[in-house]
């Protein structure tokens, strides 16, 4: 079976299995957790075209199962633990899932990550609604064979977010008073975390945050034509900007404590998109 046949085969697999439309979908970062009322649950592993069903391995902070719920009375699909490039998933595969979400007819998808703050206006804690970012990984998930019927060969990347999303969760957190910045992030392969010449270097080239995800997603979600947005969580000051050593329990206790404004800030975006 082909990519695109085995991402149709997958989004009918979920489709029947929550049997509801889905409105919006929620791709989780480390440690970032999200309750839905009337919530179920779909295991990775009981989903059969799924690259990622037979991780046994997974990263520690990622649950590894669908959720499918509702949030402001829309009918919200949630990727709890999603797959890394790090990892040595395929591009495609990290990406597969982006395109399911996107064959379940979604209006959009909001992608959550814990990242390192290279910005020292941002602190420990902080959300930011990505405004752009650098990939600093020679690979995406577009490179080879292009299936026109995922997207076109060249993808216009002028406005990676959407704005009808974007301008939602600004103002959704000004009303609720949550800090929320704009910032570029930039996505670096790891698993290791940079080194302080790395993050002078990303500093320069101008980016405001670093982590080791969700650029794929974003390309991906781009070329499917997937409206998409972005809230990074400053888990940490990036390497040399924090004094302290990386240590992945913090990254996901910051994380877990950023769960509950993101979890506002979704419920208010929600209430008022279409
Ligand atoms: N760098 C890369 N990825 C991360 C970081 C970081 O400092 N913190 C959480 N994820």
């Amino acid at each position: 079976m082909t990519y695109y046949e085995n991402i149709v085969e997958t989004a009918n697999y979920i489709k029947k299995y929550f049997n509801e439309p889905i409105d919006y979908a929620v791709v989780l970062g480390s440690g970032i957790t999200l309750e839905l009322e009337e919530q179920q649950e779909l295991g990775y592993e009981a989903i059969p075209l799924f690259p990622g069903n037979k991780r046994s391995n997974h990263v520690k902070g990622h649950a590894n199962k669908l959720t499918f719920g509702k949030i402001s009375g829309k009918n919200v699909l949630v990727l709890n633990g999603r797959l890394h490039y790090y990892e040595g998933y395929k591009m495609k595969e990290v990406a597969f899932m982006t395109y399911v979400v996107k064959f379940l007819g979604a209006k959009g998808l909001f992608i959550t990550n814990a990242c390192g703050a290279i910005n020292t206006n941002f602190t420990e804690g902080d959300i930011v609604c990505l405004d752009d970012f650098i990939s600093l990984v020679s690979n995406n998930p577009l490179m080879g064979e292009n299936d026109p019927r995922l997207g076109e060969r060249f993808v216009d990347m002028t406005t990676p977010f959407n704005p009808y999303l974007v301008d939602n969760l600004l103002s959704s957190a000004e009303k609720l008073d949550i800090k929320l910045h704009r910032g570029v992030y930039g996505f670096f392969q790891g698993p290791y975390f940079e080194t302080r010449a790395e993050i002078q270097a990303f500093k320069t080239m101008g980016c405001d945050l670093v982590g080791m995800s969700t650029v794929p997603e974003v390309i991906a979600a781009n070329h499917a034509g997937l409206p998409v947005a972005v809230l990074a969580c400053a888990t940490n000051m990036a390497t040399g900007i924090q004094k302290k050593k990386h240590d992945h329990e913090h990254v996901l206790k910051t994380a877990q404590k950023i769960s509950v404004n993101l979890k506002n800030l979704l419920i208010e975006t929600l209430k008022n998109l279409d």
